[in-house]
C-alpha cells in the first residue's frame, strides 16, 4: 500500500520507523489500537512485517474506514474498525481487549489541547504496565526567536526531497495559520499531559518539527 499522505516528506521513514519498534517489541498476539487510523497505511506497514499480530484502527471519517477495510482486507481475520470522534473517546466503543501498543500519527493536530489530554489519558488508562503509546505529529513552534531555524530545515528538506512539508513565511503566519485541522502541540504541554496520565515521555525519533513521542507507564 502506497503512503495515501505524500505530501509529507519524511513522514513514510517516520511511520516506517513506529511500525518497525512495534514489530521489533511486539509479543505474539499482541494488539495494536491506531487512533486517527485514516485508510489503513499504518496498519499495513505493521501486518505486512508481522503475521502474528491483531490490529484496530478508529477514524472519524466513515468513508477512510470504508477504504482501510478494503486495503487491509487480506489480514481481515487480524483487523477490527471503528467509526468514531476521538474528542469524545469515552463514547467510542473500542473493544475491551489488552493493547500492548496505542499509536496515533499525524492526528493530534486535529485535535483541540483538551481532546489531546484525554486521548493521551485515555491510552494510559488502557494500557498494561509494560505497554507503550507512540504519539507522531508536528509540534508547535512556539518561540519566535528560532523561526528562521525552522525555515533553514523547512528549506532543506525542500531541496533535499523536491517537496516540501507545511510551513510558513514568518512567525506571524506561523501563528495566523494555527486553526481547527492545524493546532500542532507543545512539546511542553505533552510532557505535562504525559506526566499528569501517569506515563513518562521520551521524543524516539524528530525530523524538523515532526516528532514520535513514546509513552510508557510509570512504575
Ligand atoms: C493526516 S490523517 C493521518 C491518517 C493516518 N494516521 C496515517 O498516518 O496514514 C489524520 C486522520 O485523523 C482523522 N481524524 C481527525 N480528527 C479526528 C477525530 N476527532 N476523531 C477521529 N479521527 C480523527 C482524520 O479523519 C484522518 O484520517
Amino acid at each position: 500500500m502506497d503512503d495515501p499522505i505524500g505530501s509529507h516528506p519524511t513522514r513514510a521513514e517516520q511511520l516506517d520507523i513506529l511500525a518497525t519498534m512495534i514489530t521489533d517489541q511486539a509479543k505474539p498476539n499482541d494488539c495494536v489500537l491506531d487512533l486517527g487510523c485514516g485508510t489503513g497505511y499504518v496498519a499495513s506497514l505493521i501486518l505486512e512485517k508481522r503475521s502474528d499480530l491483531y490490529f484496530t484502527g478508529v477514524d472519524i471519517k466513515a468513508d477512510s474506514i470504508v477504504e482501510a477495510k478494503i486495503n487491509l482486507t487480506s489480514h481481515k481475520d487480524r483487523t477490527e474498525w471503528f467509526v468514531g470522534d476521538l474528542e469524545a473517546i469515552e463514547e467510542i466503543e473500542i473493544s475491551d481487549v489488552c493493547y500492548q501498543f496505542i499509536i496515533t500519527a499525524l492526528t493530534f493536530h486535529d485535535l483541540p489541547d483538551s481532546a489531546k489530554r484525554d486521548v493521551i489519558s485515555f491510552a494510559s488508562t488502557r494500557l498494561p504496565s509494560e505497554g507503550f503509546f507512540f504519539l507522531y505529529d508536528r509540534i508547535r513552534l512556539t518561540e519566535k526567536s528560532f523561526f528562521p531555524l525552522q525555515k533553514s530545515i523547512w528549506n532543506r528538506i525542500n531541496s533535499i526531497y523536491g517537496r516540501g512539508m507545511r510551513s510558513a513565511e514568518s512567525f506571524e503566519a506561523y501563528e495566523a495559520d494555527i486553526m481547527p485541522n492545524n493546532r500542532p502541540g507543545c512539546l511542553d504541554d505533552y510532557i505535562k499531559w504525559f506526566g499528569e496520565a501517569g506515563m513518562k515521555a521520551q521524543i524516539l525519533h524528530l525530523h524538523g518539527n515532526v516528532a514520535l513521542i513514546g509513552g510508557s507507564k510509570v512504575g
